[in-house]
């Protein structure tokens, strides 16, 4: 890694970090199986990228380690606490940092930030703004501090989606697809940061991502799931030439114009 921004080495968000254990969760809605058997473990102060296809099950599998939905059968464990059981909350300071970054519209950016702190009374009106500039600080937000998400670019509304997450104080950061929509050049500087973050405070970073560039620069190790199981799962390098065929074509699909893929689908549903 090259060297951070300075601004980071004198923050405050470097404490204990929590190692994440899923162990044969299974997740069905209705008759639908989501997520079918899964197991993994994730260590302290690791990347670990989970990739997959669309509507393979990442996000749901996210929102268990989240404590946001609860299992079929199986257990989530976040160090020795049950991700389920809602008193985890007050013992792991979790921040999820979604997809579409869940920005409240009405609030500034300020506001946004400030939310969390005073919600949870975590201190006065002057901490809370050494909290909240400190953190648009560390993504460069600090100009953006008065102006509202609708004035903000895609890329902007990310760092300002990290940037909540950093107020947390965050033991346990998990991002869902966090440079979806975003041009290369914004999601090779949203790899940075996420990198740079887990330097700095050494905090787990779990990445649910389809994007291959970022799980190969970043991730410590990746799983992907296809169908709700975990394909395959190990050390980063042994996604840069996959041997499995799907897997291949999942990170480095070809594009082949004389038999393309929507006409094998059309063909296999005939
Ligand atoms: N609350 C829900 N109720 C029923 N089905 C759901 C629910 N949430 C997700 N699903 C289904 O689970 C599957 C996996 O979804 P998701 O985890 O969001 O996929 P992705 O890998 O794209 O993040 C999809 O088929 C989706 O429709
Ligand atoms: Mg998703």
């Amino acid at each position: 890694m090259t060297s951070a921004p300075s601004s980071f080495t004198s923050s405050p968000f470097v404490g204990k970090t929590f190692g994440v254990t899923v162990s044969h969760l299974n997740k069905q809605y209705g008759r639908t199986t989501v997520l079918s058997d899964i197991s993994f473990e994730v260590r302290p102060g690791e990347i670990f990228c989970i990739m997959g296809p669309s509507g393979s099950g990442k996000s749901v599998l996210l929102k268990h380690i989240a404590g946001l939905e609860t299992a079929t059968s199986g257990e989530v464990r976040i160090g020795d606490f049950d991700a389920a059981d809602p008193a985890t909350r007050d013992k792991v300071h979790l921040a999820l940092v979604f997809q579409a970054g869940a920005l409240f519209n009405s609030l500034s950016v300020y506001d946004n930030l400030a939310l969390y702190p005073r919600e949870h009374r975590l201190c006065n009106e002057a901490g809370i703004r050494d909290k909240v500039m400190h953190a648009l600080s560390i993504l460069s937000l600090e100009k953006a501090a008065r102006k509202f998400p609708s004035e903000l670019s895609g890329g902007m509304k990310k760092r300002v989606a990290i940037a909540r997450a950093l107020v947390m104080e965050p033991q346990l950061l998990l991002y869902d697809e966090p440079t979806s929509e975003l041009d290369p050049v914004m999601s090779a500087t949203l790899s940075e940061i996420i990198a740079t973050l887990r330097e700095q405070t050494a905090v787990t970073s779990i990445v649910v991502t389809h994007d291959r560039d970022l799980a190969i620069n970043i991730a410590d190790r990746i799983a992907i799931i296809m169908d709700g199981k975990i394909r395959a799962m190990g050390p980063t390098a042994d996604f840069k030439a996959p041997q499995d065929p799907a897997i291949a074509n999942f990170l480095t699909p070809v594009i082949d114009l004389k038999n393309p893929r929507f006409k094998q689908l059309e063909n296999s549903h005939e």
